[in-house]
């Protein structure tokens, strides 16, 4: 049997209480866990609630507050961490399911195909669903290109959606990845990052499991919404860079359905505000920092102090800036913060402008090529 949990941060406590009621339902769900960043309002209010939702679903549901477990910014990672630790310490559940806590289209379905995936042996579930062309540009660009070049003999390249906060843990998997220092240090957006990384690097069986209503939850403003995002997920690869990894392991990827017609059309991000973005918070030392990068990249960055440019960031030249910045970026630099940011940002209207603007199945035929081209130069490098 199994445990849900929700690691949640000020979230609309409606959305939260109904996807409470909704696993609190499953047969397969023995104890829900919300775990809140802070005793906010949300907080509260699923507090309030929980012992009604117990006593109608027979279930136990349990609130915590997140412990500081880590030694990064306190986020996402203390929460899902605090949610490991409670699975492993206070239940004898063989399996954990991870799910944001506001997805508007979540369903018992979700639960039901994490549930038969694990009946098939494989040691993790992950959810993957179908996203607009412009969102997912962390994924893309950041966590997927990385772990094509550092590692691109392993099975991380070609896992879908490797930030998903969606997933199911078998317990022995589960107490490998606490057990782990790296895991349990990053408390921050990293988080998907680690647990990604160490359940490969442990050797664990993934299946990724398709939810084709497509994960509905609120996207982006500016890109600048996304800024700690990317800095921390970032930082995360980099912090594995000198690590190894098994070559090949099991993975299998459910087949898609149809992208519905929503998702197709969806815009992930506010184009306009984002472009003037590139022109803005320039420092002298970010400048001089620019040194480090190759010379189209420098050349195309400092036009950018007076006018948005990006069509020099193309696929080409980001894996070349991709590089210098896992060998110089440094996190507690907020010049290198900063300009980590705009880099992506320009990688991020390249591929907007020169691909996205094709069409859906142009644009996810052309991410999914980038990263096979990828792996295959790491390999050849
Ligand atoms: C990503 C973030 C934006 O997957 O959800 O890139």
């Amino acid at each position: 049997m199994s445990l849900v949990a929700f690691p949640f941060k000020d979230e609309d406590p409606e959305v939260l209480l109904k996807n409470v009621r909704i696993a609190a339902s499953h047969p397969r769900v023995r104890e829900v866990l919300c775990v809140g960043f802070a005793e906010d309002e949300c907080f509260k209010a699923v507090r309030r609630e929980a012992p009604a939702i117990q006593r109608k679903a027979g279930v136990r549901v349990v609130v915590l507050l997140q412990e500081r477990l880590g030694d990064r910014r306190p986020g996402k990672g203390d929460g899902m961490n605090t949610a490991l630790k409670y699975f492993l310490e206070e239940t004898d559940l063989e399996r954990i399911h991870f799910y944001d806590a506001d997805i508007l289209s979540f369903s018992e379905e979700w639960i039901t195909k994490a549930e038969e995936g694990a009946d098939q042996g494989y040691q993790v579930v992950r959810h993957y669903f179908p996203r607009a062309s412009t969102d997912a540009m962390i994924t893309w660009f950041i966590t997927r290109t990385g772990f094509a070049l550092l590692w691109p003999k392993s099975v991380l390249p070609w896992i879908e959606q490797p930030l998903g906060g969606e997933l199911l843990l078998t317990r022995s998997l589960a107490e490998r990845l606490l057990a782990d220092e790296r895991v349990r240090r990053q408390s921050d957006w990293g988080i998907d990052t680690l647990y990604t990384f160490a359940m490969v690097q442990h050797g664990a069986s993934i299946y990724e499991t398709y939810i084709g209503v497509g994960k509905l939850h609120k996207l982006y403003g500016k890109l600048t919404d996304l800024k700690t995002m990317l800095i921390e997920c970032f930082a995360a690869v980099q912090s594995l860079k000198e690590e190894q990894v098994p070559e090949g392991g099991a993975h299998r990827i459910e087949y898609p359905g149809p992208v519905p017609q929503e998702v197709r059309e969806k815009i992930g991000y506010d184009i306009e505000g984002s472009l003037a973005l590139l022109s803005e918070g320039w420092t002298p030392r970010q400048e001089e920092l620019l040194a480090c990068l190759p010379r189209k990249v420098w050349e195309g960055m400092l036009a950018c102090r007076s006018f948005p440019r990006f069509g020099f960031m193309d696929e080409e030249v980001w894996y070349l800036t991709y590089q210098a910045l896992l060998e110089h970026f440094s996190s507690q630099d907020e010049d290198w913060r900063e300009l980590l940011f705009r880099l992506w940002l320009a990688r991020t209207l390249q591929y907007t402008m020169s691909e996205a603007l094709r069409g859906y199945d142009h644009a996810l035929h052309y991410l999914h090529q980038m990263v096979g081209r990828y792996v295959r130069r790491a390999i050849t490098r």
